[in-house]
């Protein structure tokens, strides 16, 4: 597909779909209509190549043996998708959870992404094939190239259209990439990327991001949402919880939503893996969102973390 088949593609994230009248989120429930009370109003984005992807879902990074647990409460709130990675050393453990958990592997979304390591290391097919073995075995639903690792982008993109090819890769994406790294891959892709997971929290918005990602058919998707839980102790965010009777992770996950991104927050504790999905109840005013927008001093929360120049 050319460049601008990317371009014209059109992206129904769906922020605007998702906040009916009443301000409460109605969504996109596709097969999962039955579920809905279970997926405690999580809407779904459209991703574009049809599939699509849960709005909020559990992130994993540092969860070791606990991710097992962590998924399985999770699943029992009603979370219905798991982000895992390589690096994080966790995917049996995510698998685990889910299959403990009785659910059916179609009723989950599980992203994980390549390793810089592997990247580095071809073939990536080895790293791949594992990936997917210790996911269960059947098939990944949303694949990443994790960093923007410099002139190994395109060989590990080729070799993630072969998986998408076979089936045993659903849909392939990207993270940490800019505009730039964006519109580069495009030149040469088969295959469309859905969704690019960056940073983004009140601390670093990340606007033009967004927007120049969005120009392109490309979903987004907030990782550190809760700014590693920096939010928690942040008064403007505390004040604005306070008007709705929501904690400051609630107020903060609710903004990202609004905003029409896909999010992530990640916990050890059942307690706050309840709450952060207990935002689908309640609407920020414009007045809120952009109080809390106007948070922004684009700090990044991992030192280095720097998608043009990062040391790992
Ligand atoms: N692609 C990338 O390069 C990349 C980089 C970083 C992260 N990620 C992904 O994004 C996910 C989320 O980011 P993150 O793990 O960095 O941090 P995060 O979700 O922004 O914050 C996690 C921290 O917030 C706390 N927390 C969560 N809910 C809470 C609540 N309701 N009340 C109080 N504290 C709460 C957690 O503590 P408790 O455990 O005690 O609740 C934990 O310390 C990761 O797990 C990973 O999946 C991707």
């Amino acid at each position: 597909m050319r460049r601008r088949d990317f371009v014209k593609t059109p992206l129904i994230v769906a922020g605007a779909a998702m906040v009916g009248k009443a301000g409460l989120v109605s969504g996109l429930l596709g097969a999962g209509m039955a579920h809905a009370t279970q997926r405690a109003g999580v809407p779904d984005i459209a991703l574009n190549n049809g599939m699509k992807i849960p709005q909020l879902g559990l992130g994993t990074w540092t969860l070791r043996e606990n991710a097992t647990a962590c998924v399985r409460a999770a699943i029992e709130s009603g979370y219905r998708l798991f982000d895992t990675a390589q690096m994080y050393g966790n995917e049996k453990q995510v698998w685990e959870g889910i299959k403990q958990s009785g659910i059916a592997r179609k009723d989950v979304f599980i992203t994980s992404k390549i390793s810089t390591n592997s990247m580095r290391n071809p073939p990536q097919r080895d790293s791949i094939d594992k990936s997917i073995e210790l996911l269960g075995g059947e098939y990944i639903d949303l694949f990443m190239i994790h960093w923007p690792v410099k002139d190994r982008i395109q060989e590990t993109w080729v070799t993630m259209e072969e998986y998408v090819r076979k089936g045993l890769i659903k849909s392939i994406g990207f993270s940490n990439f800019n505009p730039h790294h964006i519109e580069t891959l495009l030149k040469y892709a088969k295959v469309k990327p859905v969704l690019n997971q960056i940073e983004i929290h009140p601390y670093h918005t990340q606007e033009p991001n967004v927007a120049a990602t969005r120009g392109y058919g490309i979903a987004v998707e907030s990782w550190s949402p809760l700014a590693q839980g920096k939010v928690m102790s942040d008064g403007a965010i505390l004040g604005i919880g306070k008007k709705h009777n929501k904690s400051a992770a609630q107020v903060t996950l609710r903004w990202h939503i609004q905003r029409g991104l896909v999010v992530i927050p990640r916990s050890k504790n059942p307690k706050h893996i309840a709450e952060n999905i207990g935002i689908f109840d309640f609407e920020l005013s414009r007045d809120d969102m952009a109080a809390i927008s106007g948070l922004n001093r684009s700090e990044r929360v991992i030192p280095g973390a720097d998608p043009d120049n990062f040391s790992w």
